[in-house]
């Protein structure tokens, strides 16, 4: 036994900004964006916080659900940008709805929310759970550096969140890490510890956190994880591009999608669902982000599989295979 998703939710923040409203401090413009990435806006934190957000989220998913905060017996949260080191976000979310259940966090940058289902699956195969809030949420313009137009213009906020029920819609996952710090990195905190003889790891006196990323070493490693992940995870489930309804892929880069949908001729383009054009990249929210839009527009029917597969910081892959099951909305 494993689960089944019974309610999704989501929350963007309020702030939406446009390509030529970072055009007017970066040095960068619309047509580039557009070009190379597929996105025209995305949504910022402004006024409301990464936890406010993951609560709207997870509140919405439980409504969804049917059920209330008292029934969960487990919370995890996928982030790497959380607000605090402590508490967990996925505490913070706890106390927040009212839940009085286990929670805990875990970073698998993009992939977090596919690590998150993975794990999920265990506490099903164990009987630990009945009813499971699994978020993945992140602000990655808190980290992003203003300046620098080759990570500014791609990340963007959000959270999305799927409550899980007793089931056996998962039909396979998939989870992996090449570990490579030096094509993408955002430093922690470093304290004021007298102690510290220590130099960050690449030896300057890093004081900054910043994300840094060399797009093009990530864009390769992207590309050709994307596409063999799916076609082994195909494999593993037992399935043939023919039985797959939808692919649900991490938006990073609209090209990276083109790329492995293009890999992958058995499952037709528009099988593959983006909204990078509206979002941008949402990190860890991205997929359950994804889902939910596409899940409350009506586009999923019951028995529908859904291929959902993920990148992202580590560097980290996740995939997973789905039998959709969840609340029928109409088109
Ligand atoms: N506006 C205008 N020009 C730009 C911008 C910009 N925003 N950014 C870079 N450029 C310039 C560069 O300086 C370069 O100029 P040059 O030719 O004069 O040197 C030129 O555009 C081409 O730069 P590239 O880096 O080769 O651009 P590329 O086509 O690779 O696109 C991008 C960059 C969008 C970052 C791409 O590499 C990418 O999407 N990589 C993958 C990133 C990703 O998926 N990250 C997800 C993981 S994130 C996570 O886990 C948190």
């Amino acid at each position: 036994m494993n689960f089944t998703i019974l309610g999704t939710g989501s929350a963007m923040p309020s702030l939406c900004k446009t390509n030529d409203d970072l055009s007017k401090f970066l040095d960068t413009s619309d047509e580039w964006i557009r070009a190379r990435t597929g996105i025209e806006q995305r949504y910022l934190c402004g006024e409301e916080s990464i936890t406010d957000l993951s609560c709207l989220a997870a509140e919405e998913a439980l409504r969804e659900a049917g059920i209330g905060a008292a029934d969960l017996d487990l919370i995890l949260c996928a982030t790497a940008t959380s607000e605090y080191r402590i508490p967990s976000m996925a505490c913070l979310v706890q106390e927040r709805i009212g839940a009085q259940c286990a929670a805990f966090d875990i970073n698998a940058a993009c992939s977090g929310f596919l690590y998150a289902l993975d794990i999920a699956a265990g506490y099903y195969a164990r009987k630990k759970v009945k009813h499971m809030l699994v978020i993945g949420a992140d602000a990655l313009s808190e980290i992003v550096d203003w300046t620098d137009r080759s990570t500014a213009v791609i990340f963007a906020d959000g959270a999305g969140a799927a409550v899980l029920g007793e089931g056996d819609d998962l039909l396979a996952s998939r989870i992996g890490a090449r570990g490579n710090r030096a094509v993408l990195y955002a430093e922690n905190v470093k304290g004021n510890s007298p102690f510290r003889m220590r130099d960050s790891e690449d030896g300057a006196q890093c004081e900054e956190q910043y994300i840094h990323m060399d797009g093009q070493e990530v864009f390769r490693f992207a590309s050709a994880s994307m596409t063999r992940e799916l076609k082994q995870l195909m494999k593993d489930a037992g399935l043939t591009g023919k039985d797959v309804s939808y692919v649900l892929p991490h938006q990073a880069n609209r090209r990276i999608i083109d790329f492995a949908s293009s890999k992958l001729p058995e499952i037709a383009s528009e099988r593959f669902l983006t909204n990078i054009e509206k979002r941008g990249n949402t990190s860890a929210a991205s997929i359950p982000v994804l889902m939910d839009e596409y899940n409350k527009k009506g586009t999923f029917k019951h028995g529908d599989i859904l291929l959902l597969t993920a990148f992202g910081g580590g560097l980290t892959t996740a995939s997973c295979a789905l039998r959709w099951n969840g609340k029928q909305y109409n088109k």
